[in-house]
């Protein structure tokens, strides 16, 4: 079975208290589950990791090399400044989507620049939890393409 791990950045461990006009009611272990079930529908493995800082993001990026076969990312206020995230994302040379359950590109002006989008296969950003399920969707299209 094709392995992915989905990485949580920084305030995402808060989801289920933080403004749910922009990120819904869910805590982060109901997405989890949610993207848990979309993976086995799939046939994908899934793993899933969080963290608040950014050090311990980049070492798990670093760790997953040749120990899955894709990655999903969303690393939170992160995505827009943290090239030390994109450094580390490409060095694992895995197939990534970058996901966000708001739509960055309608908020601050800061929140329009993605430090990892230029790595990235596909961007989902204002689809709530859906946006994982088009993830994965995404990463098992290429994860096929691979295997023929
Ligand atoms: C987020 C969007 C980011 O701008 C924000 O800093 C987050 C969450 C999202 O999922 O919508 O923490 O990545």
């Amino acid at each position: 079975m094709r392995r992915v791990e989905i990485l949580h950045g920084v305030n995402l461990n808060m989801l289920g208290e933080r403004d749910p006009l922009h990120y819904g009611t869910l805590t982060l272990a109901d997405l989890e589950s949610r993207i848990a079930s979309w993976a086995t529908e799939l046939e994908l493995s899934a793993s899933f990791f969080q963290t608040n800082a950014e050090s311990a993001y980049v070492e798990r990026l670093h760790a997953l090399r040749g120990r899955v076969d894709g990655a999903i990312l969303n690393p939170g206020s992160w995505t827009h400044y943290a090239y030390a995230i994109h450094d580390a994302l490409e060095l694992t040379g895995l197939p990534a989507v970058e996901v966000h359950l708001s739509d960055v590109q309608s908020r601050e002006p800061w929140r329009r620049i993605s430090v990892i989008g230029d790595l990235c296969l596909a961007t989902f950003s204002g689809k709530g939890p859906d946006g994982y399920r088009f993830a994965l969707e995404s990463l098992r299209g290429v994860l096929d393409g691979d295997r023929a």
